[in-house]
C-alpha cells in the first residue's frame, strides 16, 4: 500500500458547515486525539498512496487550508452547500477522465486504509463500488436497495426513503470509487429533484445501473470505521473508540496497561516492552518509552523520550524533556522543556526543572527550583534550592560541577558557577563562584541574646 497508486485520485468531501458543532471551528477541525478530524482522513490517504488528494472546502475555507498547508493538496472551493453531488462536482476539473476517484468525508475519522483497499480490490476498474455497512439501528443513513439477485440498484436517503427501504439496515458509509468519465457525467445529469433540494453523489447508482455500468455493494465489517461526526457526543463516541484502538494496539506489543478506559493516547507513541501505564496517563505528541519503565497515576507527559527502567511516580507533568534509564522522578514533579536528566537520576516531589542538563546519578530531591542549569555528576542539590536565573531582564546559567553537595534553601544567583566537590553551606545566597572541593557558607553569624523575654499580650 505504500507504492503510488498512479490512477487513483482521492476526493475529500469537507465542506459542510457542521452546524450541529455549534463551534467557532469549522467541523472537520475538530480535534480527535488532539489531531484535526480531516488530519485523520489525510493519514489514510497517505497510507493509501494514491496519485493526488483534492480536498473540497467550504465553510471556513481559508482556516482549514492554512491547517493542512502541505504543498501536494489540492484544494476545490464549493462556495455554496448544495449537496454531496455538487461538492464532488467542484473538483472534476482537476481530474483526468482515465482516473478510478475514491469518494471520502472528512468527518469520518475511523476508517481504514485496510477497509478502502478492500473496497479498491474488489471493484473492477470500470465499475463502481460503495462501500456499505449493516446496522442495527441505521436511522439517518441512506440505505442500499438491491433486487433480488441481490444486485445494487440504488441509494435512498432516510428523508426519501419508502417505510419498507427504511427498514433496510444495509447503509451507505459515503466512501464511493467511481471511473472519472462515468463521474463526471452523472454529476452533470444530477438533479435535487429529493426531500432536501440537494444534488445528491447517491443518485449516480441510480445512473450506473441505468448505463448497465455493474455496481458493487462491498460489505465493511466493522460498522465503527464509518461513524460520521455531526456533533459533540459523536465525537467523543469516536474519541473512545480510537483510545481503544491506539492502546490495544500498544498491550498487543507488550505493554501493560491497568484500565485501557483510563489511558489516552494523543499523538506517537513507541513503547518498549513490560512498559507498565497506570490509570490516567496522557501522553501526547511525540513520546517514546523504554522497556520496564512505570508510569504512575496521573502524569501527563508531552514530546519526551523516556529510557528504560524508569520510574515515574503519580502526578508528574513533563514536557519536551528526556530522561534516561533508571531515573526516579516525583511523585509531584514537574518537567519544563529543554530538561535532560541522565540515567540514575532523581527528581522528587515538588521539584521544578526547566532548560536543565542532570547528569548520571545527580539527586534533586525536595522543593527545588533548577532552571537554566548544567548540573555535573553526583551531585546532590538539597531541599529548597532555587536558581535564581533571572534578573528581571535576561536569564543566566548556573553551573555546579560534579559531586558539588548543595546544602538546603541555598539561592544560586546567575550567572554562578559551583566547583567540583564543592559544598555550599545550607541558607547561603552564593552570587560568586564557589571553588573545588571547599566548604563556601554565606550566612550572618548566629547569636543568642541572654535574658530576653517574649512580649506578652496586653489585657
Ligand atoms: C451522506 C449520504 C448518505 C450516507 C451518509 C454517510 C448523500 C446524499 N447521503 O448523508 O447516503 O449514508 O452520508 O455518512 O450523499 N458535504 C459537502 N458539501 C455539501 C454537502 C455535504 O462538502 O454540499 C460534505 C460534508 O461536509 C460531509 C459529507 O459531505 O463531510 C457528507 O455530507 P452530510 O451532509 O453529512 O451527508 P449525510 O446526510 O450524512
Ligand atoms: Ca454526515
Amino acid at each position: 500500500m505504500t507504492q503510488v497508486q498512479e490512477n487513483l485520485s482521492v476526493v475529500i468531501l469537507a465542506a459542510g458547515r457542521g452546524t450541529r458543532m455549534k463551534s467557532q471551528l469549522p467541523k472537520v477541525l475538530q480535534p480527535l486525539a488532539d489531531k484535526p478530524l480531516l488530519g485523520h482522513v489525510l493519514d489514510l490517504c497517505d497510507r493509501l498512496g494514491a496519485a493526488q488528494d483534492l480536498i473540497v472546502y467550504g465553510h471556513g475555507g481559508e482556516q482549514v487550508r492554512a491547517v493542512f498547508p502541505d504543498a501536494a493538496l489540492g484544494w476545490a472551493e464549493q462556495a455554496e452547500q448544495l449537496g454531496t453531488g455538487h461538492a464532488v462536482q467542484q473538483a472534476m476539473p482537476q481530474i483526468a477522465d482515465g482516473q478510478r476517484v475514491l469518494i471520502l468525508c472528512g468527518d469520518v475519522p475511523l476508517l481504514t486504509a485496510e477497509t478502502v483497499q478492500h473496497l479498491l480490490d474488489q471493484t473492477p476498474a470500470d465499475a463502481v463500488g460503495v462501500l456499505t455497512v449493516n446496522m442495527e439501528d441505521p436511522a439517518g443513513y441512506g440505505r442500499i436497495v438491491r433486487d433480488d439477485k441481490c444486485a445494487v440498484t440504488g441509494i435512498v436517503e432516510q428523508k426519501d426513503a419508502t417505510e419498507s427501504e427504511r427498514a433496510i439496515g444495509e447503509i451507505n458509509s459515503g466512501v464511493f470509487v467511481v471511473p472519472a468519465a462515468f463521474l463526471r457525467r452523472a454529476l452533470e445529469s444530477l438533479k435535487p429533484q429529493n426531500a432536501q433540494g440537494e444534488y445528491y453523489l447517491t443518485d449516480i447508482v441510480g445512473l450506473a445501473v441505468a448505463e448497465s455500468i455493474p455496481v458493487y455493494g462491498i460489505v465493511g465489517s466493522d460498522p465503527d470505521e464509518i461513524i460520521g461526526i455531526n456533533d459533540r457526543v459523536q465525537l467523543a463516541e469516536a474519541e473512545r473508540i480510537f483510545q481503544r484502538r491506539v492502546v490495544e494496539t500498544l498491550m498487543r506489543n507488550g505493554v501493560r496497561v491497568a484500565d485501557p478506559a483510563r489511558v489516552d493516547i494523543r499523538g506517537n507513541v513507541t513503547c518498549g516492552n513490560d512498559v507498565f501505564l497506570d490509570i490516567n496517563t496522557v501522553l501526547i505528541g511525540d513520546v517514546s518509552i523504554g522497556e520496564g519503565t512505570v508510569i504512575s497515576p496521573n502524569c501527563v507527559i508531552t514530546d519526551t523520550s523516556i529510557g528504560a527502567n524508569t520510574n515515574i511516580l503519580p502526578n508528574c507533568v513533563i514536557e519536551h524533556s528526556s530522561i534516561g534509564d533508571e531515573c526516579n522522578i516525583g511523585p509531584f514533579a514537574r518537567l519544563r522543556p529543554a530538561t535532560e536528566l541522565h540515567n540514575k537520576t532523581k527528581v522528587g516531589n515538588f521539584v521544578e526543572i526547566k532548560k536543565s542538563q542532570i547528569a548520571e546519578g545527580s539527586k534533586v530531591n525536595h522543593l527545588t527550583y533548577v532552571g537554566d542549569a548544567t548540573v555535573g555528576k553526583k551531585v546532590n542539590i538539597g531541599a529548597g534550592t532555587i536558581t535564581c536565573n533571572y534578573d528581571g531582564a535576561n536569564k543566566h546559567q548556573t553551573v555546579i560541577g560534579d559531586g558539588a553537595f548543595i546544602g538546603s534553601g541555598v539561592e544560586l544567583v546567575a550567572p554562578v558557577e559551583i566547583g567540583q566537590g564543592a559544598t555550599i553551606g545550607a541558607g547561603s545566597t552564593i552570587s560568586k563562584p564557589a571553588p573545588d572541593d571547599q566548604l563556601t557558607l554565606e550566612r550572618a553569624r548566629q547569636r543568642s541574646i541572654e535574658g530576653w523575654e517574649r512580649p506578652v499580650k496586653k489585657t
